[in-house]
């Protein structure tokens, strides 16, 4: 997909990864939507992009309908959906609450589906678009601390995996980015419970994984739309486990449409 002129919405767009995002995709004169919840957050980005701000809670259940109409109203058809806006939780499940719960689930899951559901039939029928999930490798590893978030992307990753297979031939590409963590607030936030954190560190010793740059994820990502390409998977280190754990997808995909598919 060629990023100049086209539009992309860009969800969680003032996180660590997100705002790097944003400034590629403006450097590569995409006509960029940003959207979270902060409103100023958001004017401050879009200030510095160029892009259009739109406010949305994700995790509300009208939500990704109102990003999708503003958005559309104000600079038409979208080309580009990146679903990076996601929620950490960690810690034990019967520890948290129901509304955190819920609202994770809501926000991780029914929002990128609900978004992609409202936006592919107008990419059917012009025949062009690409979806990018920002997934995890916490979807296909198993951290302590991380069941809830961990099935939340495992859930994305499937999800990508069954839409790329849908959407073969409709000139609609699908990019399923599977990084591991990545210095930013989330991942403070996900250290602060000590068995997630003594997990990385050990990860980390083992040299099974390194704290990526979220510049780095954003150029890789980017790179990946403009080349069409279905996977990031960072770091390079780590990339044999998602690639591993995607297997039977892989199999079974090409003994139902081939090599080619
Ligand atoms: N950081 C990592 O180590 C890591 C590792 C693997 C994968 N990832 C994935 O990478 C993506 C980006 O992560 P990040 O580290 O950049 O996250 P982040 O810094 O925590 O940013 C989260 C973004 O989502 C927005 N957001 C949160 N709740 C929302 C809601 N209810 N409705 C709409 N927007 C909401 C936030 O803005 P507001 O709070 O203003 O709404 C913010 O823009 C996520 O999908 C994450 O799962 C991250």
């Amino acid at each position: 997909m060629r990023l100049a002129g086209a539009h992309v919405v860009l969800t969680g767009a003032t996180g660590s990864i997100g705002s790097r995002l944003a400034e590629r995709l403006a450097g590569r004169g995409a006509r960029l939507t940003v959207t979270a919840r902060s409103a100023e957050a958001l004017d401050e980005l879009a200030a510095r992009t160029g892009a259009l701000a739109v406010p949305a809670d994700l995790a509300d259940e009208g939500g990704p309908a109102s990003l999708l109409t503003s958005a559309q109203d104000r600079h038409g058809p979208v080309d580009v959906l990146v679903h990076n806006a996601a929620v950490e939780v960690a810690g034990r499940l019967e520890e948290l609450d129901a509304d955190g719960l819920a609202a994770a689930v809501a926000l991780n899951v029914r929002a990128p589906l609900e978004l992609t559901r409202l936006a592919l039939p107008g990419m059917r029928e012009r025949r062009r678009g690409h979806l990018v999930l920002v997934s995890s490798l916490a979807g296909v590893a198993t951290f302590p601390g991380l069941t809830l978030y961990g099935a939340t992307k495992a859930a994305l990753t499937q999800a990508a995996a069954g839409l790329s297979l849908d959407l073969r031939g409709s000139g609609v590409g699908t990019t399923l980015v599977e990084i591991g963590p990545v210095s930013s607030t989330m991942m403070s936030r996900v250290r602060d419970h000590p068995p997630t954190a003594a997990a990385f560190t050990r990860a980390a010793r083992l040299r099974v994984l390194r704290d990526l740059d979220p510049d780095e994820v954003a150029g890789a990502v980017v790179a990946a739309v403009e080349a069409n390409r279905r996977h990031v998977r960072l770091p390079r280190r780590a990339a044999v486990l998602a690639a591993t754990a995607g297997l039977p997808r892989a199999v079974v995909r090409t003994a139902l449409v081939g090599i080619e598919g």
